[in-house]
């Protein structure tokens, strides 16, 4: 499984890519005003800074809600940098010019997905990754994981290339439960990350290694 980083926190991304098992970074224009990102200037200028820091693909979000803005957008972002994923909303227009960018050989990363019908709207259109929201599921007592799991048959029943991107992963369970149902990819903040790390036993273990080698030195 794939792990991408949910942040536009340089520092963050900076952290995860030096424990060397980062493939790559998705970011919301929430995770922008986060950061104090604002204006198109600002924010494409970030979007190469992401790029630089990171080897995998970086996935950069239009804001037009409509076919031909959306275009404008996701060609704009691709021509930044080769890493970048064209990241396009879950309504009519954003599925339209994800067959528009796909037919192109440009790679898009569909959100805001919600369900399978969604999903399978997504793969049909030719997206390089669909990111069912699991977190944002969870919230309203809905089964997120489910999601992930209708979509792993889905895709595996057709031979869909779409990868699967559990998104909106709030936690180390949320992580180990996506790769257990065999989500292709995840993306999640930086504590999700290095949160799967710890054990208790591991750090009792070394504190005991040490100090054996210390008695017999
Ligand atoms: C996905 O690409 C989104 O950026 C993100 O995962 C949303 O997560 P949230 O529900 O924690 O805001």
């Amino acid at each position: 499984m794939k792990f991408f980083i949910d942040t536009a926190n340089l520092n963050d991304i900076v952290e995860a890519e030096a424990l060397g098992v980062l493939d790559g970074v998705t970011t919301n224009p929430s995770l922008m005003a986060k950061e104090g990102i604002t204006g198109a200037a600002n924010i494409l200028n970030h979007y190469k800074k992401i790029c630089d820091l990171v080897e995998g693909d970086v996935s950069a979000e239009v804001i037009a809600t409509e076919y031909d803005g959306m275009i404008q957008q996701g060609e704009e972002l691709a021509a930044l940098h080769p890493q970048i994923v064209v990241k396009l909303p879950m309504i009519a227009d954003g599925v339209k010019a994800c067959k528009y960018f796909s037919d192109k050989g440009i790679k898009t990363n569909m959100t805001l997905i919600f369900s399978a019908g969604q999903a399978l709207l997504a793969a049909k259109a030719g997206a390089t990754y669909v990111s069912p929201f699991l977190g944002r599921l969870d919230d309203i007592s809905t089964d997120g994981l489910n999601l992930i799991s209708e979509m792993r048959l889905i895709y595996d029943n057709y031979g869909f290339k779409s990868q699967i991107l559990a998104a909106s992963v709030r936690n180390t369970m949320h992580v180990i439960n996506c790769a257990k149902l065999g989500s292709d990819v995840m993306t999640g903040p930086l504590s999700s990350i290095t949160g799967l790390l710890k054990h208790p036993l591991t750090d009792s273990g070394l504190a005991q290694f040490l100090e054996d080698y210390k008695k017999g030195n």
